[in-house]
């Protein structure tokens, strides 16, 4: 796992969005795994004006969301899907029969999910996978327990999960407890992983995640088995490290490793 602490939520941002630029300028037909939440608006924006100044091109890209609420069509405003057309596929060059969203309104929910699977394999799998991390661990909608070798499913959203999310819905207004996701293996298939938390309120579930044990109780913590995954945290987030100092040695030594590869 690589850690990096960075001073601010802005910085985390801009970190991730390079490294999706990075990743679509290498390889411009990449295979990118989304997420949705307030986590990844800030990374979402700086795509936006990438690509209206462009700086970076989705036109040969592929993209495949973590998850969808079970019961919210593509077009109710709180489903995952409205939620990545408004805040990125509509503003940048993707081809919308390239974007991939688990529908929440299959008639079979099952098959969807084998099918949701199978469409990533003939994609030829995910080479960038986004996440953000749940308050209490979770990983797309992998809330704790679930089987670290977990494929694309059906999930049940626990209490804490639905209250953190409420504050999307109006009052009064149906907020699904199910959910299709991905599974923590498919996210542990994908090439690179970068996940980004940020704030106070994520300090716990960070320090669970990166010095806790392996544990199904934390599902984040699986990430622990990736060979290239990245974290990147603000301070906030950072806090509870009980490790922090020796996370940003490493870090200032990668910096003047990749400085002195690059001859500057
Ligand atoms: C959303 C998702 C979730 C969120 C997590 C954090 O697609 O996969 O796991 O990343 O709940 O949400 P925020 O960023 O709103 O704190």
């Amino acid at each position: 796992m690589q850690i990096v602490i960075l001073p601010s939520a802005d910085a985390v941002a801009e970190y991730g969005a390079n490294l999706f630029i990075r990743q679509l300028t290498d390889k411009p037909g990449s295979v990118l795994g989304l997420a949705t939440g307030s986590t990844p608006l800030a990374l979402y924006q700086l795509l936006v004006n990438a690509c209206r100044q462009q700086q970076v091109s989705f036109a040969r890209a592929k993209t495949f969301n973590l998850d969808e609420y079970l019961g919210l069509a593509g077009d109710h405003p709180q489903s995952y899907r409205y939620f990545m057309q408004q805040h990125l596929f509509n503003a940048i060059d993707i081809l919308p029969e390239n974007t991939a969203v688990p529908d929440g309104t299959a008639t079979d929910p099952v098959a969807a999910c084998q099918q949701y699977e199978r469409q990533i394999a003939d994609a030829g799998g995910i080479d960038l996978q986004l996440l953000g991390l749940g308050r209490n661990g979770h990983i797309g909608f992998n809330e704790p327990s679930s089987g670290l070798r977990s494929r694309t499913r059906i999930k049940t959203l626990t209490p804490a999960t639905i209250a953190d999310n409420a504050r999307f819905f109006q009052p009064g207004e149906y907020q699904p407890h199910l959910s299709i996701t991905m599974g923590i293996g498919t996210i542990l298939d994908a090439g690179k992983v970068l996940l980004l938390a940020t704030g106070t309120s994520k300090a716990s579930a960070v320090k669970a995640m990166i010095e806790g044990p392996l544990t199904a109780a934390c599902p984040a913590s699986a990430l622990q088995l990736h060979q290239q995954a990245v974290v990147v945290l603000d301070d906030a987030a950072a806090a509870e490290l009980a490790d922090i100092e020796f996370y940003r040695h490493i870090e200032r030594e990668n910096q003047a490793l990749l400085k002195r590869l690059s001859g500057q």
